[in-house]
């Protein structure tokens, strides 16, 4: 096991705990610990029964015939029997709620322009689209790529393919061209929805131009449709005859309305390419009923949401946080929401706070890179502007440090809000550890408490419990992916093989401390977590030895000041060939042009040699204690000794 010691180390002294105020938890919807526990017991002893019931809550077109039906485990099925539609839930049912009037999206563009967008325009607007991809051939099954900045037509796109049961693949808009052009292969894409462009610290991305290089060579694709978000900054966005088309133009002649599909539960609704330890990255799948129920539940518990809040979500529709919790869940719960389109510093520092006073935001869910970089940037940037408005907080995407926690306890919650540090994945569809924000005592730097239905264990390689190891999830629920497309038996083996089949293995380390709670203490597995953005050392080394130059390289994760952990790369370059900048440089572009920029590595190491076993197998475990600058443990078991003498000289130059 490769837990990352330095997380364990700072998170195992802390021991300050927070009840929720009695305020907070009076009006919570799961109210004071007792409540939360026998909540909890029901949805284990039964799941069937609290899943069911839970279900209640949404539309139907027709019921579930049966919640559970684990014949074929590791393919579970949840609600089989049933028909619903995702886009009905976020949409429909508030508008024959009589709230179609109710704001469903504040939306502020960077350089300022804004948008109010009521449940009952962005249905229109859902509709039109809907209808505008079907007039264009767009049938139910087939696979759509979404690679649009932050505005409303993201939102718009992904609810209109939920529509008519078209499959959506967003893709990050920071992700590069090859990065498309392997997704939309692998999923074999009919049409891609871009923008000319979108805004980015007061700069234009060129998104067209990217996506016009990814799927050049991608026979597959049909249709590009294409946003125009630039007026200000006109993009010279060429257009292939044939193939695009302006949205603005296929939206001008359509029917105002459009019937949602009835969905079978295990319908696809989605796919989302995340990153593993081999290979390009998987593309996760989630399907219709289960996803839906579970994203409505978390969404409404894990924010306590209420009719009258106002939540923002800062993180980007093209990853899980925003899939669930911007689109799905929380337009299942019918509240307002503020979705922008930029970076947290343009045009200052002070931006999300000046756009939380503004709108007058009570739930805010952020990142703990973010919180760190806040921090950074000074308290005077927070304390100008009024947040008296917020009423919880959560974080997501990586472990939180107890002192960035204890800082966004004090400068952003005012010691009032309870903070909800949400452990989770992309493969798991929504929340799984997570305070309850009414019931549980909160602690510094700590998942604490599994959501209802959720039955987490920590075991050791072997399958024995243990306080410390490996986190692993008993009980399926009803948000888990179903599984990677094209690729069964990846699935297995990736996620059910490591115990059997006896419990969905996860990739991470935990600890369970004396209150039961549990404390997450990162990737077990050769996965980096950059900023909240996951990326697999696999990926990086494969595009490295794809220069002539090079003959080999590994990649580790090393602690990292704001970005959570940071990426070194160990290059060993061919007999006889230059390393220096110049090849630095030309790796650097390679990530680039692979991944996207936020994959570069902090630094790139050459080394004559890489320090493996006498099996051959490059030992990672070394690699990192060099980039951390730690003291070696026992390396006899090396078959070269003296290259890690030769790597650490290196390292400490520089
Ligand atoms: C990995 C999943 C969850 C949506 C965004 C990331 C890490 C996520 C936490 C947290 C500690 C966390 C885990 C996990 N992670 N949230 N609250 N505390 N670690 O989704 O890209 O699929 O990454 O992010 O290592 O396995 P993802």
């Amino acid at each position: 096991m490769t837990t990352d010691n330095s997380s364990m180390e700072s998170v195992s002294h802390e021991h300050r705990k927070f009840p929720p105020a009695s305020e907070f938890a009076a009006s919570a919807h799961i109210s004071g610990e007792a409540a939360y526990k026998a909540l909890y017991e029901k949805s284990i002893q039964d799941p069937e029964a609290f899943w069911a019931e839970a279900a209640e809550e949404l539309h139907w077109f027709k019921k579930w015939d049966s919640v559970l039906d684990a014949s074929e485990a590791p393919f579970f099925k949840w609600f089989d029997g049933s028909r619903t539609n995702l886009s009905y839930n976020c949409l429909d049912r508030h508008i024959e709620a009589g709230r179609g009037d109710k704001i469903a999206i504040h939306w502020e563009g960077e350089p300022g322009d804004a948008r109010d967008i009521s449940y009952k325009q962005m249905h229109l607007e859902v509709c039109r689209f809907a209808n505008a991809m079907k007039a264009r051939g767009v049938k139910k099954g087939d696979r759509i790529a979404i690679y649009l900045p932050m505005i409303p037509e993201l939102a718009i796109a992904v609810l209109a393919c939920a529509r008519i049961g078209a499959v959506h693949s967003v893709i990050f808009a920071g992700f590069s061209a090859d990065s498309i052009r392997d997704r939309v292969l692998d999923s074999e894409t009919c049409m891609v929805i871009t923008a000319d462009g979108g805004y980015r610290r007061g700069k234009m991305l060129e998104l067209k131009q990217i996506v016009d290089e990814g799927i050049a060579s991608c026979e597959c694709v049909k249709d590009v449709v294409v946003v125009k978000r630039g007026d200000a900054h006109p993009v010279d966005c060429k257009m292939q005859e044939g193939r695009d088309s302006w949205y603005h133009d296929l939206v001008a002649d359509v029917e105002d309305d459009c019937p949602a599909e009835e969905m079978e539960a295990e319908d696809l609704l989605f796919l989302l390419y995340t990153s593993g330890t081999t290979g390009k990255p998987k593309g996760i799948m989630h399907t219709t009923a289960g996803y839906q129920v579970y994203s409505y539940l978390t969404s409404k518990y894990v924010f306590d949401l209420k009719q009258d809040d106002v939540y923002w979500c800062t993180a980007d529709v093209g990853w899980i946080t925003g899939h669930t919790y911007i689109v799905y869940g929380i337009m299942q719960n019918g509240v307002t929401q503020v979705m922008y389109e930029g970076a947290p510093n343009h045009p200052d520092e002070g931006r999300f706070w000046d756009i939380i006073e503004k709108y007058k935001v009570s739930i805010f869910y952020t990142a703990p890179t973010a919180i760190r970089a806040f921090m950074k940037w000074g308290d005077d940037w927070v304390t100008r502007k009024d947040l008296s408005s917020l009423r919880l907080l959560g974080t997501v995407g990586e472990p939180i440090n107890p002192e960035a926690w204890m800082w966004y306890h004090k400068m952003i919650g005012a010691e009032r809000c309870p903070i909800v540090d949400t452990w989770w994945q992309t493969e798991t569809g929504g929340h799984m550890l997570t305070p309850m924000p009414g019931a549980t005592a909160t602690k510094p730097g700590c998942a604490t408490v599994p959501f209802f239905g959720v039955e987490p264990a920590i075991l050791t390689d072997d399958g024995e419990t243990v306080e410390a190891g490996i986190l692993a999830i008993k009980k399926p629920w009803p948000g888990m992916l179903r599984g990677i497309y094209g690729d069964p038996q990846r699935f297995k083996d990736t996620y059910w093989c490591k115990w059997d089949g006896k419990y969905y293995f996860p990739g991470d380390g935990a600890r369970r401390d004396e209150d039961g709670y549990i404390w997450i203490l990162g990737r077990v597995d050769d996965v980096v977590n950059v900023s909240g953005h996951r990326i697999g050392t696999a990926e990086l080394e494969s595009v490295f030895v794809e220069h002539k130059d090079v003959a080999e390289s590994a990649v580790v994760g090393v602690p990292h000041e704001i970005k959570g952990q940071g990426l070194v790369a160990f290059v060993t370059v061919i007999d006889g060939r230059e390393q220096d900048d110049h090849l630095r440089k030309e790796l650097v572009t390679m990530i680039d042009k692979s991944i996207g920029k936020f994959a570069r590595p902090e630094r790139i190491l050459f080394s004559s040699d890489l320090p493996k076993t006498r099996s051959g197998k490059i030992m990672r475990r070394i690699l990192r204690d060099i980039a951390e600058g730690k003291e070696l443990g026992n390396v006899t078991t090396l078959a070269d000794p003296t290259v890690v003498q030769d790597l650490q000289q290196q390292y400490l130059k520089g």
